[in-house]
């Protein structure tokens, strides 16, 4: 009988066998996801012994196999193991023995079910049993685990090597990539103090638009507008944001502005962007080899991409001296180019840039970098996640010049949060009442940007009840104040 049939009549006795369960003990239903309870330590070493057995069994054949053929090769020998080997394992367990055994020889074990989970965003894998997952923003344990020590680093191993790279004591971080274009980063002892350390960011198969965006709150319909204005009028905008706050997300939604045509290059240390014009052309920097060769830096792809007659250049995200030669893009007729930066504030967004241009090891004036930072930039965009999980956008701040050594920043957008009650965390986008400079640039080009977008709420709700005390909410044009006074 074949092992597709076995596991048919499995499922069925395991179906009935719950049906049983639950009609004479408890009105309570099993969660589909839970582990089966473990007989001791017999179910890993069971299934360690098998999976030894299927490696050495078509270990002469392996040679050349991968995919499908792969896969019929593993389940035939799984097949004859389990009708010769006496396994113990119950009927009931069964099946999900053989699922595992399936995932273990020809997938990523125990992560194979988180990476096709669609709510799962990202996988942290702290040590072979110690699993968390990211959802909807929140970070939680799961009751997933790999066998043992041994089979964690052998997955480890394997992502890393399909790549063409390796993770030894000689080099014990490594970014990686899964086959389906999820970004995969791995460190191990000594730098990893209590063991090797997995973190997968999911590639999202169905990326975020902007309608996205506005339906989660991230943005409102007037930024929305804003933002495409400003895109089609190829100004420069720069994302800032702390780590996994929406960076590259929210990029990759401006990018989807940019007018079909154009000819767009991207620059990445690991390719996340999707960009969705037909004319796009992805570089991905590359790290130094086992001896030290060979190294491509996000810098001098950068200046590579200048040579390939772009008409726009999105880096993934500015953390060295590449940050000045993105600047120089920006001032020499690559306008409408972006990038992102990990910075708390707009303002330090601007201090970052300055410390990666001195990188360059240039001895620039401060008021020589600020020139250029000026000219170049018009638009920072700060996102932030919110202690709930949520991403927001909380300032879209225009870059308007310099007033002595001074950058003068003026938020066109300002994230207030409101009083709330029950404890519940509220917040919203507003737009602070002033009509940004870049409104002029983009009435040039004949781009309209529909004057309602600028307009603050009307003194909304200025007096707020809450548990029975009015709150008075600061008007957008109050919170500005503080940025303006600079
Ligand atoms: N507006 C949003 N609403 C909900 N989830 C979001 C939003 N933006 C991003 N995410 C999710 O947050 C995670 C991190 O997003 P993203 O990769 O864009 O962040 P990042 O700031 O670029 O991170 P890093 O600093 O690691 O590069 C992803 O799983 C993504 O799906
Ligand atoms: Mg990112």
């Amino acid at each position: 009988m074949k092992l597709s049939e076995k596991l048919a009549i499995l499922e069925e006795e395991e179906r009935r066998a719950t049906d049983g369960m639950t009609a004479q003990t408890s009105p309570r239903r099993r969660t589909v996801n839970a582990r089966p309870k473990r007989s001791g330590g017999s179910w890993d070493a069971n299934k360690r012994k098998v999976l030894d057995l299927v490696r050495e069994e078509i270990a002469p054949r392996m040679a050349g196999l991968s995919g499908p053929a792969l896969g019929a090769e593993v389940k035939d020998a799984l097949d004859r193991i389990l009708q010769r080997e006496d396994v113990q394992v119950s009927p009931m367990e069964r099946r999900k023995f053989v699922r595992e055994l399936i995932q273990d020889a020809l997938g990523y074990g125990p992560l194979d079910p988180l990476l096709q989970d669609p709510t799962v965003t990202e996988i942290m894998c702290n040590s072979f049993d110690d699993i968390w997952v990211e959802r909807e923003g929140r970070v939680h344990p799961t009751d997933g685990a790999f066998t043992d020590d041994v089979q964690y680093r052998q997955v480890i191993e394997k992502i890393v090597s399909a790549v063409g790279r390796r993770i030894d004591e000689s080099s014990p971080m490594v970014d990686a990539r899964l086959p389906d274009g999820s970004r995969v980063n791995a460190i191990m002892p000594p730098l990893a103090v209590h063991g090797s350390v997995l973190t997968i960011r999911k590639f999202a198969a169905d990326p975020y638009e902007a309608k996205d965006l506005v339906n989660f709150g991230t943005w409102t319909m007037d930024l929305a507008l804003m933002l495409e204005a400003c895109v089609r009028g190829k100004l420069n905008v720069l994302v800032s944001g702390g780590t996994g706050t929406g960076k590259t997300t929210n990029l990759n939604v401006l990018s989807s502005f940019i007018p079909e045509g154009e000819r767009v290059i991207t620059i990445e240390d690991s390719a996340e962007l999707q960009l969705q014009q037909s004319h796009v052309v992805n570089l991905e920097a590359r790290p130094p080899n086992a001896e030290g060769q060979g190294e491509v830096r996000i810098r001098d792809l950068v200046k590579n991409s200048l040579r390939m007659r772009p008409d726009r250049i999105i880096v993934g995200e500015v953390r060295g001296p590449e940050a000045l030669d993105m600047l120089q893009a920006m001032n020499t007729g690559h306008e409408g180019s972006m990038t992102t930066v990990h910075a708390n504030s707009p303002r330090d967004a601007l201090s970052r840039l300055e410390t990666m241009v001195l990188m360059a090891g240039y001895e620039l004036p401060v008021r020589a970098i600020r020139e250029q930072i000026v000219s170049a930039l018009h638009l920072i965009m700060q996102v932030d996640r919110m202690p709930d999980g949520r991403r927001v956008v909380t300032a879209v701040t225009e870059v308007q010049g310099l007033e002595g050594d001074v950058v003068l920043l003026q938020d066109i957008f300002h994230y207030r949060m409101l009083p709330s009650d029950g404890g519940k965390l509220a917040g919203e986008l507003v737009a602070t009442g002033l009509r940004p400079k870049l409104v002029d640039k983009l009435e040039a080009l004949e781009i309209e940007v529909p004057a309602k977008v600028f307009r603050p709420p009307m003194a909304t709700r200025p007096i707020h009840e809450s548990r029975g005390r009015r709150v008075r909410v600061p008007s957008a044009r109050e919170l500005a104040e503080p940025e303006r006074a600079r």
